[in-house]
């Protein structure tokens, strides 16, 4: 399986910052495409079409959006729609995301809900899903993870190997390690993410579905992750912000 390096920039650079870190990747990266490898890119809403325009045409980029509201349109205020961010030119969405769900308060009905939603829109999804620090040291890791996976495949029913392939990737993303420095340890990695891909198996019945880690990645330590079995990206916030560093964890 091709590995996917995503970039999620959470609430960093305005229009002309990401737009100078687009055109970077582009000059350091073969116009013909990476091989083996894909980039994607989460700007924050506002700089989306900026980077898009950059990646246009190019084989290995794709650009994101951050977050969404699961409606068409309608009186929403402040919120942004799928059809939105595909107009900016995303092609992905991130659902779930641990600043998400324990910052703005959301709960695994309404990741659930925004998943299938960008999925019957036409977008891809990339669904974070990850314990808390006293979830681990209490030993609930594969309850919590079954708990945030079966949130959205029994709400889904309907969606099984053949109807994700391609439009779905799932990111490990322990919360104590996010942001922290704290980088979980590769045995630690592999454990959780040999628990993703056994879920994955018995509610989708598919072992292709993606699925990366994120969390403290750097460029010191991306390339010790990234080959481990079951992990076939990184999702990559802090050092993802400076073009040369992203590009060293490309290249991992
Ligand atoms: P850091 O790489 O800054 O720990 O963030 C990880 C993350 O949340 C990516 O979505």
């Amino acid at each position: 399986m091709q590995k996917l390096l995503a970039a999620n920039w959470k609430m960093y650079k305005t229009r002309e910052q990401a737009e100078s870190w687009a055109r970077s990747m582009i000059q350091a990266l073969p116009p013909q495409g990476l091989s083996g490898r894909s980039v994607l890119v989460f700007p924050p809403a506002t700089a989306i079409a900026a980077v898009a325009q950059v990646f246009s045409g190019h084989p290995s980029l794709s650009v994101g959006g951050q977050n969404f509201y699961p409606g068409t349109e309608g009186a929403f205020t402040g919120e942004i729609s799928v059809e939105m961010l595909r107009d900016a030119g995303a092609q992905w969405v991130l659902a779930g995301h641990s600043e998400r769900r324990h910052i703005m308060g959301e709960a695994d009905a309404l990741v659930a809900q925004k998943v299938l939603f960008a999925l019957e829109h036409g977008l891809r999804v990339m669904l974070c899903i990850g314990e808390t620090l006293e979830e681990r040291e209490a030993g609930k890791l594969t309850e919590v993870l079954e708990r945030q996976l079966g949130a959205v495949f029994s709400a889904a029913g309907k969606l099984d190997a053949a109807s994700l392939a391609g439009r779905f990737a799932v990111a490990y993303e322990p919360v104590w390690a996010i942001g922290t420095g704290k980088v979980a340890g590769t045995a630690e990695v592999a454990e959780a993410h040999a628990v993703v891909r056994r879920l994955l198996e018995s509610f989708a019945g598919e072992s292709r579905i993606p699925v990366l880690y994120g969390g403290s990645v750097k460029p010191a330590n991306a390339g010790a992750i990234v080959h481990l079995d079951n992990v076939d990206g990184l999702l990559v916030g802090g050092a993802s912000l400076d073009p040369q560093s992203f590009l060293q964890i490309v290249s991992a």
